[in-house]
């Protein structure tokens, strides 16, 4: 298997043998199903979801669009798509798992309705945002949907908390620095920047009956 390249974002190996705990802690069935509703997956869908880690948002979406639609995954990390791939044939599922980089797409243009991306844009540097967003672009069909679940500013304290933890003095090149597009609302300028239209926070996270700083974002291409 290869080797991730460290300049396309935060390859998460080291998180693939646990990460499926995440499901109990938050990342359940609940905001998965949510994130099918919000990008508007039906049956017979092409759908991408990029930086899938071990495969459980793409396993559902592959339910959703039934056997006349395909689903694929993309991770940079080998050791998550080891895992999808073997939660598949655990499945019965037939999802397209491949090792790359939302920097540089395995498909054709137009091949997709809809791309998805959860918890993963934050872990990019902003000019592997700049060019993985281009190839969303090109791998989506005319008015095909983006739609990322990330961090984003809730316009409460908890973002003043969050911009100042991101200002500590962590090693460059890491996910505080690359979190810092997230929080200083540039996520959609990017996107538009990209091509993409009708951009805008479909909604946000809640604790305790509070936003955070976690919300659904959507994007359209023109048709
Ligand atoms: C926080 S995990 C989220 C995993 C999954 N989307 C979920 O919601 O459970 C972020 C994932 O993005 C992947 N990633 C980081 N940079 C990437 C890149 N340039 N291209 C594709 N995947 C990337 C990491 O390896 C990791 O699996």
């Amino acid at each position: 298997m290869n080797k991730p390249d460290k300049r396309q974002g935060a390859a998460m190996d080291y998180a693939a043998r646990w990460w499926d705990i995440t499901n109990y802690l938050g990342l359940g069935r609940r905001l998965r199903v949510k994130t099918i509703a919000l990008a508007g997956i039906g049956e017979g869908d092409r759908v991408l979801d990029v930086g899938c880690g071990t495969g459980t948002l793409a396993l559902l979406e592959k339910q959703t669009v039934g056997p006349r639609g395909y689903v694929a995954g993309i991770d940079l990390a080998p050791k998550m798509i080891a895992r999808a791939l073997a939660k598949a044939r655990h499945a019965g599922a037939e999802v397209d798992f491949r090792m790359a980089s939302i920097a540089s797409l395995p498909f054709p243009d137009r091949s997709f309705t809809v791309v998805s991306s959860s918890l993963m844009v934050h872990h990019l540097p902003t000019e592997i945002k700049q060019q993985g967003f281009a190839e969303v672009w090109r791998v989506l069909r005319p008015a095909g949907r983006f739609l990322i679940f990330d961090i984003s500013p809730a316009g409460n304290f908890l973002d003043a908390w969050l911009r100042f933890f991101l200002s500590l003095p962590f090693p460059s090149r890491t996910e505080a620095e690359y979190t810092r597009d997230n929080m200083a609302g540039r996520i959609p300028i990017l996107l538009q920047e990209a091509g993409f239209e009708e951009v805008h926070y479909l909604e946000w996270q809640r604790f305790l009956g509070g936003k955070i700083p976690l919300a659904f974002l959507v994007a359209r291409k023109p048709e």
